[in-house]
């Protein structure tokens, strides 16, 4: 199966919605790959994999350890890579030898970044010079800082019509696709309506070109999950019984049995 490209994604607008997963390993790549459009390399590896309290201390060089995995892990989905906060926001330069490196060192095709208004300019410039740009507006979860925490936005008529200046202006710069989290589902629909390329939602509308959910949230792996998670499994719950009946058979030296263990012929 040859690999999907951004353009074909960027073709999806309006048609088939667009199916897209987080995966941080090699092996989980393999697995999702066959189901997906999309595989990104989500900075949420900070609290998934890392056990960080937010994405704010997420580096370069773990985004492309992990992307590098991921991309060796798949042969179908188009590979998207989170530029981690602190690598892209000072300038569209910084940016860009950010992003390079990220493409050189995984292999990926595109990265993710997040902002609107205020990212458009190197949005524009990633563009021209042959990086493929998703955008994520909405809630922005390396700016929690500011922010004070990850509550939907969108729920004064003031920040709904930001988030949509936002979806259009990185639309309007030549993002490939854009992310819209956590916001009203109204602004969700309005902006899918009025913005060229595919919008990606999480917790915003079934009415988006696409979807995106974190692996380890849809997979139960998390006892909490936000609102917007629907659990497709229990993972945590049947890894505890796994652990449970091995830490049981060891106890009992019911494991290895005949089965498991090498004799002499
Ligand atoms: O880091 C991540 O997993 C993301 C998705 C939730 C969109 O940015
Ligand atoms: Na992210």
């Amino acid at each position: 199966m040859k690999r999907l490209t951004v353009p074909k994604i960027q073709g999806m607008k309006g048609g088939e919605p667009i199916v897209m997963l987080t995966a941080y390993t090699a092996r989980m790549a393999q697995l999702l790959d066959p189901h997906c459009d999309i595989l990104l390399v989500g900075d949420s590896l900070a609290q998934v994999i890392y056990g960080l309290p937010s994405t704010v201390p997420v580096t370069l060089d773990m985004m492309c350890a992990h992307g590098a995995a991921v991309v060796r892990g798949s042969w179908h989905s188009v590979v998207v890579i989170d530029m981690p906060f602190g690598s892209y926001e000072a300038s569209p330069a910084q940016a860009f030898e950010s992003a390079a490196r990220i493409l050189k060192e995984t292999g990926a095709a595109a990265v993710k970044l997040e902002g609107g208004e205020a990212m458009a300019e190197t949005i524009a410039f990633l563009t021209a010079r042959g990086i493929p740009v998703m955008a994520h507006v909405g809630l922005t979860p390396q700016a929690v800082n500011a922010l004070g925490g990850y509550a939907a936005r969108g729920k004064s008529e003031a920040e709904a019509a930001k988030i949509l200046a936002d979806a259009r202006a990185v639309a309007d710069a030549g993002a490939f696709a854009v992310v819209l989290e956590g916001v009203m589902e109204e602004i969700a629909v309005e902006a899918t309506k009025s913005v060229a390329c595919p919008t990606i939602g999480i917790g915003a509308s079934a009415q988006c070109d696409g979807q995106v959910l974190v692996i380890d949230d849809m997979l139960g792996m998390f006892e909490r999950t936000p609102r917007f998670v629907k659990k497709f499994d229990d993972l945590a719950g049947r890894i505890t019984s796994a652990a449970e009946a091995y830490a049981a058979d060891v106890r009992a030296r019911t494991f290895p049995t005949e089965a498991q263990i090498y004799r002499r012929k």
